[in-house]
Parts: C-alpha cells; sequence; structure tokens
C-alpha cells in the first residue's frame, strides 16, 4: 500500500516534525501497511518536561506529519492503535512500542504537505509589520481551538511576562541545568548537528554562542541570577515585542496530548503557509501564573501553548538538524 517513493518521501520529511527542545524521541517502523511508532524515554525533559505532555505533543506532531505526506498519495492514518508488547531494543536502546498507525485510502491531498519542508522555528527578532499583516494573521490561523493576538501594546505587556515567568522557571537550577545539556555551542561539538538546540537554530553568532557557553553554564547561571543579572541573558522580551502576533493554542476539549499535538503542528504549518515564521512560548504556559494569565485572558479556556509569529528576514532562518535516520528508521520491511 505504501509505494517505495511515498516511504522515501516520509522518511526524508516525516521527522521535519518539531519535538520540544529538538529531542526527537521517536523512532519509526514504516512497513507497507502500517507504521510503528516507538518512544524513547532517555530523550525526554525529565525535569521540564515530568509529566511527559510536550513529549505526547511532539509524537503528535510527528504522526500529523505521517498522515499529511501520506495524503500525497490519497492515504491516510485511519487509526492510532496502542502497541502492547512490552519494550524492543533498537541499537542498544530500550525503546517503549507506543502505537500501530493504521493505514488507508480515501484521503484527499492535503496542501500542508507541501508546508513540512518549509517550516522550521525562528528565534530572531522579526520585520517590522502593519496592520495589514496583523489582518493577514489573524485571518490565516482563527480558528475553534487558536485565537491571534496581535494589539502591538498587549505584545509589549506578553514579552514581559514572559520574561518574567521564564527567568523565574530558570532560577530552577536543575531544570536551567537540563535545558543546558540540550544546548550545543560550539560547531565542534559531537551533538552540533544531531539534536537540541545549536547557535545557529537560537539565532545567535559564534561570539554570543562562546559567551553563552559560559554565561548559560549552571553555576555560572546560578551565581549570576542571585545578583539579578542573569535576566538579561535569557531575554526574549524584544523578539515577542517585534512579533506580528501571538498564536494561542487552546486544548480541544476531550482530545488528548497526542491529539491536540497533531493540531499544534497544522496550526504551525498553515502559519508557514500564510508566509509567517514562529517560535512556542513554553515557558509561559508552563508558569502557573503566566498560564492563569493567558487562559483568563480567554475566559479560562485551557490554553496548549502560545507562539510568537511573525515574518523573518530570508537569511535568518535556519534548518535546525536532525538524528541521522538509521537511528530513528527501524527498517522497511517488505
Ligand atoms: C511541544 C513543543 C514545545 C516547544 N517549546 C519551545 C520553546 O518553548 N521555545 C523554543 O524556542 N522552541 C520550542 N519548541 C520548538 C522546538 O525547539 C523546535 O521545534 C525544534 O528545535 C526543531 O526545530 P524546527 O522547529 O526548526 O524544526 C517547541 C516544540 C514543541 C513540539
Amino acid at each position: 500500500m505504501i509505494s517505495s517513493s511515498l516511504k522515501k518521501l516520509l522518511i526524508e520529511q516525516g521527522f521535519r516534525a518539531p519535538s520540544v527542545h529538538n529531542v526527537q524521541p521517536w523512532v519509526l517502523d514504516v512497513r507497507d501497511e502500517n507504521i510503528l511508532v516507538y518512544d524513547d524515554l532517555t530523550r525526554t525533559l525529565s525535569i521540564g518536561d515530568a509529566s511527559l505532555h510536550d513529549h505526547e505533543v511532539s509524537l503528535g506532531a510527528l504522526i500529523e506529519g505521517l498522515h499529511l505526506l501520506l495524503s500525497t498519495e490519497n492515504l491516510g492514518v485511519t487509526e492510532i492503535a496502542p502497541l502492547t508488547e512490552s519494550s524492543v531494543n533498537f541499537q542498544e536502546r530500550k525503546l517503549r512500542p507506543r502505537y500501530r498507525l493504521n493505514i488507508a485510502n480515501g484521503f484527499k491531498a492535503d496542501p500542508l504537505a507541501a508546508m513540512i519542508s518549509k517550516r522550521k522555528s525562528y528565534r530572531g527578532n522579526f520585520l517590522a509589520n502593519t496592520a495589514e499583516d496583523r489582518k493577514h494573521l489573524t485571518d490565516a490561523v482563527t480558528t475553534d481551538s487558536s485565537a491571534v493576538i496581535s494589539n502591538p501594546l498587549e505584545l509589549r505587556q506578553w514579552a514581559k511576562d514572559y520574561d518574567r515567568c521564564s527567568i523565574e522557571s530558570n532560577g530552577h537550577r536543575p531544570l536551567q541545568a537540563e535545558l543546558y545539556q540540550w544546548m550545543r555551542f560550539e560547531k565542534s561539538e559531537a551533538n552540533y548537528q544531531r539534536d537540541g538546540l545549536n547557535a545557529e537554530s537560537l539565532g545567535i553568532s559564534a561570539i554570543e554562542a562562546w559567551a553563552a557557553k559560559f554565561l548559560l553554564r549552571p553555576d555560572v547561571y546560578a551565581f549570576l541570577n542571585k545578583f539579578g543579572m542573569a535576566g538579561s541573558l535569557i531575554s526574549e522580551a524584544s523578539q515577542i515585542a517585534s512579533a506580528t502576533g501571538l498564536l494561542v493554542i487552546f486544548k480541544v476539549p476531550g482530545l488528548t496530548p497526542l491529539e491536540n499535538g497533531r493540531n499544534f503542528y497544522r496550526l504551525w504549518l498553515q502559519l508557514t503557509e500564510a508566509g509567517f515564521n514562529a517560535c512556542p512560548l513554553s515557558a509561559l504556559v508552563d508558569h502557573p501564573e503566566g498560564r492563569k494569565k493567558i487562559e483568563s485572558y480567554f475566559g479560562d479556556k485551557p490554553v496548549l501553548n502560545v507562539l510568537r509569529v511573525g515574518k523573518a528576514p530570508q537569511e535568518g532562518v535556519y534548518e535546525s538538524p536532525r538524528l541521522p535516520v538509521q537511528e530513528t528508521l527501524m527498517g522497511v520491511q517488505s
């Protein structure tokens, strides 16, 4: 059912799905009739994402990407069945079997599939925007499960709120140390082109990366934080204030984090289709006060995540690395 050319596309582009901190906690087995999804619990944020909520959102994004790519040959995922076997060994890694994606035909080609290779996180300042841009953004991604905040004055306030939440969370040393572990500052580092956030995907120069490697080191960061000097190191206020808007994605009542992850990816691809770049602001929704504030803004609707959105300078957008496919693909069986 899955042709060899479609398998190639699934393998080349399926793994472009976003994952929290680019941990890529997944392994696929792409078969002729179905796709098996495994996860690797050694590739999770055990402090920052202890509940594995964002892990599931990331798996949901992976599955939605596969579904969209399957649609290019009028196929689609009809069922996400649990995989009940116990853990399997793959390249000396203990993987947890999670889902079997049952596939059938009868689906219409979805134009969002073409956005998968174009979508990239962008973490720099956005280009100046106009009232027309703000309207275009609002029209493109306002749905039953999403809303846009685009008032520039409000954005400036959210930028401050975000920084307050982020600085407070990073004051928890184990959490800051975990995030640091997934940052790659120098090209010579073994994982620079494999996973995590490297200097290019963070949008910083080699010199800034060299300084950040030292200043963000957990012991140094904790010292600076004690004297109130760490905030400027991790501030994202100027990027947020420069955005055309914030895309607020709600949790759809009754949907699992996996299903909400599918919606999250679709909305991000819709942003790409509308010509925008984006970056999630998880620190806002992971912080109890940030979450309370954004949810009460929308009448206490539960929020999944918030993305800052805008137009990026062409040369500023970088394609983040992925693990070699041999490490994320179990083998193509016939
Ligand atoms: C659930 C989830 C939460 C994320 N939260 C953040 C975040 O708070 N800050 C950030 O810079 N990127 C965040 N990201 C984006 C990932 O870091 C990004 O998708 C990953 O590095 C891969 O890069 P790409 O989006 O350019 O393909 C998040 C992604 C997911 C799936």
